[in-house]
């Protein structure tokens, strides 16, 4: 299962990312706007148990997001349970050095697509921390609309932040 896109490839992950999965992912400045279980400083033995998790998976949910061959970021979907079983919450990363390029947004208009392709799905929502505007940029090029603001949601990095939900129906 892989999706071809402009500017990368998104592919299940698989053993030999974990180099460069550390590399990128071990940044303070994407650990501020992810939840506390991605790790930081993000560790070979953070990767391998990922690599391990992602890409044994029966059903394939998460992507590695690579480009010029190597694995740069993450994006996948958490499909929701019980009374949710239609919603499903979207999530992603990228390294630094690739920011700016339009890649995320790619990415996150072709996931969209092929999750509501894939699964029964009419809701797939995202979170956003308040100070990450260029996420909430991200969400409204591919089609996301802004739905509410869920004040003081979360506790990060010692702060206490609201959140802003954004979310696509079909
Ligand atoms: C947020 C993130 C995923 C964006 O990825 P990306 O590939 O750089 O995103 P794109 O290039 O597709 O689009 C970014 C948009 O945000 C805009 N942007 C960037 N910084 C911004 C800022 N401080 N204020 C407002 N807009 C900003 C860009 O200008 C661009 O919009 P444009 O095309 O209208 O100019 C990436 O920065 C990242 O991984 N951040 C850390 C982890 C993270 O935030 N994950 C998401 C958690 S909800």
């Amino acid at each position: 299962m892989e999706l071809r896109l402009k500017n990368s490839l998104l592919r299940r992950w698989r053993s030999g990312d974990e180099p460069s999965l550390v590399q990128h992912a071990s940044n303070r400045r994407i650990w501020l706007n992810v939840r506390d279980r991605f790790p930081y400083p993000y560790t070979m033995e953070d990767a391998r148990f990922w690599v391990q998790a992602a890409g044994s998976a029966e059903i394939i949910t998460n992507f590695a997001i690579v480009v010029d061959g190597e694995a740069v970021g993450g994006i996948g979907i958490l499909l929701q349970d019980d009374v949710h079983w239609r919603s499903a919450e979207i999530g992603y990363w990228l390294g630094e050095d690739y920011w700016g390029r339009g890649i995320v947004t790619e990415a996150v208009c072709a996931v969209t697509d092929w999750a509501f392709e894939s699964f029964d799905l009419c809701r797939i929502f995202a979170f956003v921390y308040e100070w990450n505007p260029a996420s909430m940029r991200v969400l409204e090029k591919a089609g996301y609309q802004f739905e509410g603001r869920l004040r003081k949601s979360v506790t990060k990095d010692g702060r206490i932040i609201d959140q802003v939900i954004y979310a696509i129906v079909r």
